[in-house]
């Protein structure tokens, strides 16, 4: 597969990945969640050994907006369904990943960017970084783990605030409530991304592995919860709402929800 949205690079046995669709602020579209799939399924287990995976944005002013919301015109709950259960895949493989991944959230992670930070093992974030899970606002709920995750790093109180209201959490406040695990100025991340990796890469590759697997299967009863969020997600999908919800985003206007 050739990367169209995503930058790969390796250097010194780390791989950075951009997202590079600055102009949408890194919007998830279809094809840059079918590159992330094939990165992490096939791309990578194939690739001589290295350390760890950066997964960043392009610009410095969103890691990841959302899923892309264009494309949400004329989705079906079907459709809806399928696409909830295809990036939950994609980012249970990010999670599952035998060597570190880190997000280096440079900006924005709203919805599926919040989503992704949260399937990666650590996450470093600049000052301007904003973490939320604003779907309540176009009238759906998050599909790509986002209910099952937030509650799993902040605990069940404040997911649910941030779920229900779609308000952002900043930098600071991330950083207290265990989301992110270091915040830096912007020209840091990087760094501090790399720093990581390199530490991570002095133990035993195996006991690493083994580590992730373990912290991992801890959560592995809320396995239901993942099947009820795709099940949910088609629901919403489906609704006048959420068509309702798309369009007002895009025509940059206020939705007017009719609950049906
Ligand atoms: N999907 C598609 N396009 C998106 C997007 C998304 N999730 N988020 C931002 N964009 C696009 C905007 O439509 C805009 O494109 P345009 O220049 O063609 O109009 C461009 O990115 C810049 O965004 P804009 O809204 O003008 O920037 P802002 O600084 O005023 O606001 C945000 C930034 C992140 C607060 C705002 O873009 C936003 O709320 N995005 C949606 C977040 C969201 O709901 N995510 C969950 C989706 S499930």
């Amino acid at each position: 597969m050739q990367y169209e949205n995503l930058i790969v690079q390796e250097e010194n046995g780390i791989i950075t990945i951009t997202i590079n669709r600055e102009k949408a602020l890194n919007a998830l579209n279809m094809q840059t969640m079918r590159e992330l799939g094939f990165f992490f399924r096939q791309d990578a287990p194939g690739r001589p050994a290295f350390k760890g995976v950066i997964l960043t944005g392009a610009g410095d002013k969103a890691f990841v907006a959302g899923a892309d919301i264009k494309e949400f015109l004329g989705l079906s709950s079907g459709q809806g369904r399928e696409m909830s259960q295809f990036g939950q895949d994609v980012f249970a493989a990010i999670e599952a990943f035998p060597r570190p991944v880190v997000a280096a959230v440079n900006g924005f992670a709203l919805g599926g960017g919040c989503e992704l930070a949260m399937a990666c093992h650590l996450r470093v974030a600049s000052e301007n970084a904003r973490f939320g899970q604003p779907e309540v606002n176009l009238g759906i709920i998050p599909g790509y783990g986002g209910t099952q995750r937030l509650i799993q790093y902040i605990g069940k109180g404040k997911a649910m605030e941030l779920l229900l209201t779609g308000d952002m959490l900043d930098a600071q406040d991330a950083l207290r409530l265990g989301l992110v695990n270091h915040v830096l100025p912007q020209g840091e991340l990087m760094g501090k991304a790399r720093a990581l990796i390199e530490k991570i890469a002095a133990k035993g590759p195996i006991a690493i592995a083994k580590a992730i697997e373990t912290v991992n299967a801890y959560f592995r009863h809320d396995e239901d919860g993942f099947a009820r969020e795709v099940a949910e997600f088609g629901h919403t999908t489906g609704t006048e709402d959420f068509k309702e919800g798309a369009a007002a985003f895009i025509e940059k206007r206020k939705a007017a929800f009719r609950g049906v």
